[in-house]
This record gives structure tokens, sequence and C-alpha cells, in this order.
């Protein structure tokens, strides 16, 4: 997968160089290139983020010349045309199931915006020659995209196959398979501090186990996140559609 990132902050993307996501990229399953959005300013103050004083080519101008010097790269071979996603409190919100569809893209766009938010215009001449998406990370307002997007590249690289280890791993968390929250994980010791793992999961009953752990999730659901239940005990009616 191919990713491309526009930012005034490229720092805060030196996070995607660390651990499982770093790997990914060594090993060619993930490029990611971050552009810095000061690069297509007009004026020598670099601005980007208002009407620079005086006069002059603004914020749109910037963000037309980053994102069409992207698209001009063109699509990783003999793939559809890259989604665009500019992360915005006002946005639809992300969530396991978007991070599962944007996982199967060949190639994502982000546009980070800062402070006031980019100009309208923006979204709408990329969406009338392309696809865009407005994502919000939930519904609380960070002061700018980076977080959100290194929040969203995460979550969608660690689905790209070969990225995580096993595979299986990835099915039993919280939002996954049935939309419900993950069941408690214990490791060892059995006992630490006087606490003990509960017995069942050391009792070799595999059909025990996952009936606790069914029951842990369901419990822990209806008492934390009860919107995700499905049917009549949440308000989600799917569980699907809220994961
Ligand atoms: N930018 C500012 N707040 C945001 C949020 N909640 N989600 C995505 N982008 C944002």
């Amino acid at each position: 997968m191919k990713i491309d990132v526009i930012t005034i902050f490229p720092a805060y993307f030196e996070a995607l160089e660390l651990s499982l996501l770093g790997k990914a990229r060594d090993r060619g399953l993930l490029d990611v290139c971050v552009r810095d959005l000061r690069d297509f300013a007009h004026d020598r103050h670099r601005t980007v983020d208002d009407t620079p004083a005086g006069g002059g080519a603004g914020m749109v101008e910037p963000w037309g010349e980053a994102l069409d010097e992207v698209l001009a790269e063109g699509a990783p071979e003999g793939s559809r045309a890259p989604l665009i996603v500019f992360p915005s409190p006002a946005g639809e919100v992300f969530t396991q199931r978007m991070a599962r569809e944007l996982a199967e893209e060949p190639h994502l766009i982000f546009g980070c915006g800062r402070y006031e938010g980019i100009d309208q215009r923006v979204f709408d001449e990329y969406a009338d020659r392309g696809r865009v998406r407005i994502v919000s990370l939930g519904d609380y307002v960070l002061n700018g995209g980076e977080v959100a997007v290194l929040a969203m590249v995460e979550a969608i690289g660690r689905l790209i196959p070969g990225v995580v280890g096993n595979p299986e791993s990835l099915v039993e968390e919280s939002h996954e398979e049935d939309g419900l929250l993950e069941y408690p994980s214990y490791t060892k010791p059995a006992t630490w501090r006087g606490r003990d793992v509960p017995s069942v999961l050391l009792s070799g009953n595999h059909a025990a186990i996952a009936a606790w752990r069914r029951e842990q999730s369901l419990e822990r659901t209806r008492r934390i996140r009860p919107d995700l239940l499905p049917g009549d005990e949440g308000d989600a009616g799917d569980a699907e559609s809220v994961a």
C-alpha cells in the first residue's frame, strides 16, 4: 500500500518508522511518503495557515499544488485511483469497519489541516476529480489532523496482510469479528500480588474458556459500550454497523 501524507509538521510522522509499521515499511509492505505543505507555499514566510499578510495565494493554492503533485505521480502500477482522506472533527467517524475498508485501498492520500481547517473548495475540487472522504477520529477536537492520521495509519496498516505476524491475533480483538469489546487478557504468573488468573483459563477446557470469554466480552460491552450491542440490547441494531 502507498500512503502519502501532506502536513506542516512532518516530524509527527517519524513515529511511523517505529515498531510493526516501521518493519512493514522496511519489508516493502507499506510505502509512506510525507510531504511538507510549506514547500508549496508562495511567500518567503512559507505561509499556509491563513491569508498571507498583504495578500497572496493564501492556503488554497499550496493545497492544490501539493495534491496535484501527489496525484501526478500516479497510482501504484495497475491500481485504481487514490482515495484522499481529510481528517476533520466534522467528518464521518473512523471505525474498525472503515479501517478494514481503507486497508483494501492501494493508495491513500492524507491531507492534514490545522487550526481553522482546510478551505472547502479544496475538498470540493478533489471530490469532483476523484474520491474524497472527510474522517473524524472521534467527537473531540485536536489541534490538527496529524494525530488523527497517525492513529488511522496504524489501524489501517496493521490490517495489511503480513504486517502483523500472527493474523489470528487480529480476529479476536475488540471491534473485530462480533463487534464487541474484547474479553480481559491474562498472562503469567498465575498469581500476582494476591490476584489470581481466573481458574477456567488454567483448566485446559477449550469450550469452557471460549464460553467464559464470550460472557466476559458481553458483560464488558454491556457495561462500557451498550451502544455496540446488537438487537434489543443496544441502540445499534447491528453491532457490525458501529464496530
Ligand atoms: N482535527 C481536529 N480534530 C480532529 C478529529 N477529532 N478527528 C480528525 N481530525 C481532527
